[in-house]
């Protein structure tokens, strides 16, 4: 097994710094403290959106094919250090050793995706001369990097989500000051000693763990040019109205959707709907919470799940059968504790699961569920789905769309006519056919509608983001 350290830095200006170790970080399994960090004060937050404002032009005028040496080195060291960074997220998320491993995968191809795109930054030349008055004109068109961005990124996948706005930054050429969660800085800090081995230019980039009341400056600062958030929908609309003039990207929560329609391959769908709902308990904003299955193949499915669901180890993520770990923190566990049981007080059925003991929550399954509990409506964030029952397709999703949210959903069915019409009228940033809603490869254009969200990451979007369009019209003489 690695070892971490006892302490880590954070990276100020590239550099890294240990002004304190006043953040401990613990152990989400055992509940012991695992490593110290720094927690960055509003001083040290300001010199680095100095330092990021200082560097805005350096990492402007870097060239393509220096963005992209910085990146596949990224891409390089991850792979040495790839079983070092899956324990790391083991030990500081509680996330079961193979979710953390493919998690680790997932941060090597976003980094992959980013060298490839940096050198990809094209325009386009567009004829002005559509009437006599412009007879003479061209236009031409191209990326200019916004300028200094503010990340905040989340607990949950405290290295890919990070990376989701790291990559892309460092391929159109922004610097950037990112905070990481402070229940799980650590991986964004190692992201950061990564960095810290290349020549970007000094203030390319701060990654600063900060308490939530100190890090004001990441919303508020006017230096900052752009801001991405990724986290609940209530703190992230919330910074959107403290940004002031800066571009807002909000990637936030879901109760995701899954329909397994009466033609599907239940064989094939279960492990997929099992993994959905299940994988790293249930913490991530695609996680499947709402499976409708039609009414003929209702009772087969509901007991398949059932069985399958009771079936997963619940327990110590660093051993390898376990497939449900702890949730973040006891007071989660909580909360989701008594969602399960105002359910059930109202009329839900406990098919399974329904226990907590500390931070752990068993694989739970409800049905007949009022509408308007809130493990239906709202954001669960664990491992808990509830059931329900159709007969007609486009009932279906109008249930789908009966949410706040709009993130991704996942269709089960080999109607082709019914995918067209899903894709045309489910209201999600997503639909993922023959798969779950929690389906993700790290390219594709991720992110939400509705209280999910604004914008879209997947590198190339998130890069464009992160551009303004530039234009140059030339009149011949
Ligand atoms: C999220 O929880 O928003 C991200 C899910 C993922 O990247 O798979």
């Amino acid at each position: 097994m690695p070892k971490l350290k006892d302490t880590y830095p954070l990276y100020l200006n590239n550099k890294a710094q240990q002004p304190n170790t006043d953040l401990a970080v613990t152990d989400k399994y055992s509940g012991e403290i695992a490593f110290r960090t720094a927690l960055a004060t509003p001083e040290i937050i300001d010199a680095a959106i100095a330092g990021a404002v200082r560097a805005t032009e350096p990492m402007a005028r870097l060239a393509s094919f220096e963005r992209k040496a910085v990146l596949e080195h990224c891409v390089a060291r991850f792979e040495e250090r790839a079983e070092e960074l899956a324990y790391s997220l083991c030990v500081e998320a509680g996330k079961p050793i193979g979710d953390a491993e493919g998690e680790v995968d997932r941060l090597i191809d976003t980094f992959r995706i980013a060298a490839e795109e940096s050198v990809r930054l094209g325009g386009e030349v567009m004829p002005l001369d559509i009437s006599p008055r412009a007879a003479g004109y061209q236009s031409i068109w191209k990326r200019v990097p916004v300028g200094p961005c503010s990340f905040i990124s989340p607990f949950n996948f405290p290295l890919n989500l990070a990376a989701h706005k790291i990559a892309p930054a460092i391929a159109v050429g922004c610097p950037f000051v990112l905070k990481p969660a402070s229940k799980t800085p650590l991986g964004a800090l190692i992201i950061g000693e990564v960095l810290a081995e290349t020549d970007l230019p000094e203030g390319a980039f701060s990654i600063l763990p900060a308490s939530r009341d100190g890090a004001d400056l990441f919303t508020t600062d006017e230096r900052l040019k752009l801001l991405s958030f990724t986290g609940s929908d209530t703190v992230g609309w919330a910074l959107k109205a403290r940004a002031g003039k800066k571009k807002v990207v909000l990637e936030l929560g879901g109760n995701a959707a899954v329909i397994v329609d009466e033609d599907a391959d239940l064989d094939d769908a279960i492990e997929r709907v099992i993994k959905g709902t299940y994988y790293q308990s249930g913490q991530s904003c695609i996680s499947v919470q709402r499976i409708l299955i039609h009414a003929a193949v209702y009772d087969r499915f509901r007991d398949m799940l059932v069985e399958r669901a009771q079936s997963l180890v619940v327990g110590d993520p660093k051993q390898r059968d376990t497939f449900i770990g702890p949730m973040i923190d006891e007071g989660e566990a909580e909360r989701l504790k008594g969602w399960i049981d105002e359910a059930v007080a109202n009329g839900a059925t406990l098919l399974c699961g329904g226990g907590r003991d500390g931070q752990m929550i068993e694989a739970t399954l409800l049905e007949d569920v009022d509408t308007a509990a809130k493990i239906v409506n709202e954001e669960a964030f664990g491992p808990v789905a509830v059931l329900m029952k159709f007969d007609d397709f486009d009932a279906a999703l109008e249930e789908v769309n009966r949410s706040e949210f709009g993130l991704q959903a996942g269709i089960f069915t080999r109607d082709l006519f019914k995918v067209l019409d899903a894709w045309d009228r489910v209201e999600c940033g997503g639909i993922c056919i023959n798969e779950v809603p929690s389906f993700r490869v790290d390219n594709m254009p991720y992110g939400g509608v509705k209280n999910s969200g604004l914008g879209r990451e997947g590198v190339r979007f998130a890069m464009e983001d992160m551009t303004e369009i530039r234009n140059l019209v030339i009149r011949r003489t």
